[in-house]
């Protein structure tokens, strides 16, 4: 199964349909529910994951119906447009709260049934951002290049499990938090992509099906960016 994060929000909603055709889908959300309706083996759950105890029990509550788990970690967090010198700190508590913490609590609670199956995918979401200096997002930043210090020592750990642990580092899609950034920013981001266009979602649903079929690719980071 295919436990995803993130569900509701831009890129979530756009690759919720294709992940459907490679296993069942459990769709976590916070604050919107994602629109399932008429969609069959995707079943959505609220879990809040800045708070241990609902990760726990959203693990706990699923605890007979876990087979196969490839996890991906969607859902994050971005407080854009601040200077280091005027950060706040709440803004930096909260980027890492979801984007850091919340990927450890999820991912240490499912790490367990995943080792008793011998079996298991973890798919971090990076971001081009995160690789390249972007002035005014430094919470984010910082979080999405640490994922992958996250999952080079996940993949080591667990590699005898069956577990692999990767990252997809991507570049810019016209959904979720790149719709949130001023058309002046846009257009600075589409004129850094060689391309000069912004990605096709399925791009991702094909690095994840690669990623579920490969037992060997652990460790390694993907970047999905036009060659950024
Ligand atoms: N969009 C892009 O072009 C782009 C580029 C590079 C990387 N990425 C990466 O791709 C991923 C998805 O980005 P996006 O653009 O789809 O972001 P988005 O539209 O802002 O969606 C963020 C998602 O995170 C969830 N979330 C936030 N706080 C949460 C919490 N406390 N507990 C559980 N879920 C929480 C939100 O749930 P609710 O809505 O239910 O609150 C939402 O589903 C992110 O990891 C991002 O870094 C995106």
């Amino acid at each position: 199964m295919i436990i995803l994060t993130g569900a509701s929000g831009g890129i979530g909603r756009a690759i919720l349909s294709s992940l459907m055709t490679l296993d069942e889908v459990i769709a976590i959300y916070n604050k919107n529910p994602p629109e399932i309706s008429g969609m069959t083996g995707v079943t959505a759950y609220q879990v809040d994951l800045t708070s241990e105890s609902a990760v726990d029990d959203f693990v706990v509550g699923m605890k007979d119906k876990l087979s196969r788990i490839t996890l991906i970690h969607a859902a994050a967090l971005a407080r854009q447009d601040r200077l280091a010198v005027q950060f706040k700190t709440e803004d930096w508590d909260q980027v890492m709260e979801v984007n850091l913490r919340g990927n450890f609590l999820l991912t240490r609670a499912l790490l367990m049934p995943m080792i008793k199956e011998k079996w298991g995918r973890i798919i971090h979401f990076s971001s081009a951002a995160g690789m390249h200096v972007a002035p005014g997002t430094l919470a984010y930043s910082t979080s999405k290049t640490a994922l992958l210090g996250m999952s080079r020592v996940l993949s080591n750990e667990y590699a005898r499990f069956g577990i692999t642990s990767n990252v997809l580092i991507n570049g810019y899609f016209n959904a979720g938090m790149y719709q949130d950034l001023s058309e002046k920013a846009q257009k600075k981001l589409i004129d850094s992509i060689p391309s000069r266009q912004l990605g096709d979602p399925v791009n991702i649903v094909n690095a994840i099906e690669f990623l579920m079929k490969s037992d060997y690719v652990n460790g390694s980071e993907i970047s999905i960016d036009g060659g950024l």
